[in-house]
């Protein structure tokens, strides 16, 4: 049987389903690399100050060394009686070096530790979130190349509004991931504040150095307040937060290719690689990455929720139940990740179906718009304009036919104001190019649009 650490004044065991119930390093065990690091900085600092001598310091940090390249190897067992991987790592660590590995926790508390690997852990996560989201934005703009010169519909309330070029698309898909990459970069700077030393939640009378550790780790500050930081999951929470928005984001596009690749749609194909098919109808290939990356974001939606609920009505300081943040911290992040990586290899290899696009392009009035604003820029008041169009779309329905296709004769008839050059409005090509307005989806702005993402894309590399 394992000794607890902290069983000095119990003098009975715990129970079976306590130590079942109670236990953590079925999912922490992943912080171990994290744990190691602390440890280490923890003891060189220890050393510092003369509460270890630099032999003891040595002695611990190869010893963790040893120990971590074993968990790494997976020649390590672990088991529920030792609760965490901080208490793992420790008692192996003093099996192996007797007083000294009994030493290590000189000043500091699991508490700390705890929040410390986290903190270690989430840096990382950061980082790593921050790269995909930039390859998901890199897939987006490498192929605008290839999509240069198609148009598109635009819609709202997913009826037909307005066209625009289908780089447009790409790249506002672009700016969603960059403000996400900005919420990342953000929650990384509010996060990256050490709390080691901060031990159960008062401090320590020991004369430990905690701007020595933040510095060993890379922590920009240390953190100003014990109990905070004993009852702190803010880093956390804002992190979840910041990829549920990400999980919005990825299923608002999953959810609009899913439509796209519809029969009805028909505007995107999908490669063999990236679709699945049906046990029972042969002629199926189905989106079922795209739908499970829709799906998976409930999961994330929800991790965060999970951190709300469990963290609201915690009194300060630590409280066991922020053990049980980890589960939808490590839950959401391995989604996310997943679904950023699955994303930037659909967006590549996905093609548009550009003959069926443009085949039903003049379909909706997708130009009712810009003669509107012709009308305008005659001289006619934008509500006035607005009912005429309404009236000759509703004339053109009647005959079976485009805006394009009006006689000048009807068109005038409806407002004296038009003149021939209304044909050079109508039609979708014509109304597209007629978009000019800064941050339109007209091919020029988009160019320019196109010309500062290619920049980003390319200082990026
Ligand atoms: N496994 C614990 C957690 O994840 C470590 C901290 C335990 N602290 C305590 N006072 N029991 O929160």
């Amino acid at each position: 049987m394992a000794q607890k650490a902290w069983g000095g004044r119990f003098t009975g065991g715990t129970d079976r389903l306590v130590e079942q119930f109670t236990e953590s390093i079925s999912f922490d065990a992943r912080l171990a690399p994290y744990d190691v690091k602390g440890s280490q900085a923890h003891a060189t600092m220890l050393a510092e100050i003369g509460l270890i001598t630099s032999e003891e310091k040595e002695t611990i940090c190869t010893t963790l060394d040893e120990i971590l390249q074993e968990i790494e190897r997976g020649e390590f067992e672990f088991c529920i009686e030792l609760e965490d991987i901080h208490m793992h790592i420790e008692q192996e660590l003093t099996k192996r070096t007797g007083d000294v590995g009994r030493k290590l926790h000189t000043g500091r508390s699991r508490n700390d530790q705890v929040a410390t690997d986290v903190k270690l852990f989430l840096r990382d996560a950061i980082d790593h979130i921050i790269k995909l989201l930039g390859d998901v934005q890199t897939a987006f703009v490498e192929r605008c190349e290839q999509d240069l010169d198609v148009v598109l519909p635009a819609f709202t309330h997913l009826q037909r509004a307005q066209p625009v070029m289908a780089v447009h698309y790409w790249l506002a898909w672009c700016e969603k991931f960059e403000r996400d990459r900005l919420r990342m970069l953000d929650c990384r700077t509010r996060a990256n504040v050490s709390p080691l030393g901060c031990a159960a939640l008062a401090g320590t009378s020991l004369p430990i150095d905690r701007a020595r550790t933040a510095e060993l780790l890379g922590f920009d500050a240390v953190s100003p307040n014990s109990l905070d930081v004993s009852s702190d999951r803010d880093f956390l929470i804002e992190f979840v937060s910041d990829l549920a928005i990400i999980a919005v984001h990825l299923s608002n596009w999953a959810e609009e290719w899913i439509i796209w690749f519809t029969t009805e749609f028909n505007f995107l194909k999908l490669t063999d690689a990236y679709t699945t098919g049906s046990s029972i109808m042969p002629q199926k290939r189905n989106p079922d990455v795209l739908e499970l990356i829709r799906g998976k974001s409930a999961r994330v939606i929800a991790a965060n929720q999970h951190l709300l609920a469990l963290t609201k009505g915690l009194p300060m300081a630590y409280n066991r139940d922020l053990q049980e943040d980890k589960i939808p911290l490590f839950d959401a992040y391995d989604t996310i990740a997943a679904c950023l990586e699955l994303a930037a290899a659909i967006i590549e290899t996905a093609t548009l179906n550009r003959e069926q696009i443009e085949s039903r392009l003049e379909e909706g009035f997708l130009d009712a718009t810009t003669l509107m604003e012709y009308l305008i820029k005659k001289g006619v008041p934008m509500r006035t304009g607005h009912s005429t169009v309404g009236a000759l779309v509703s004339l053109c329905e009647q005959k079976k036919c485009r805006l394009a296709d009006l006689s000048l004769e009807d068109l005038q008839q409806a407002c004296e104001q038009i003149g021939e050059d209304v044909y050079d409005c109508l039609g979708v090509q014509n109304a597209v190019r007629a978009l000019v307005s800064t941050g339109s989806g007209g091919p020029k702005p988009v160019a320019e649009q196109l010309g500062r993402w290619q920049k980003i894309i390319g200082s990026r590399k």
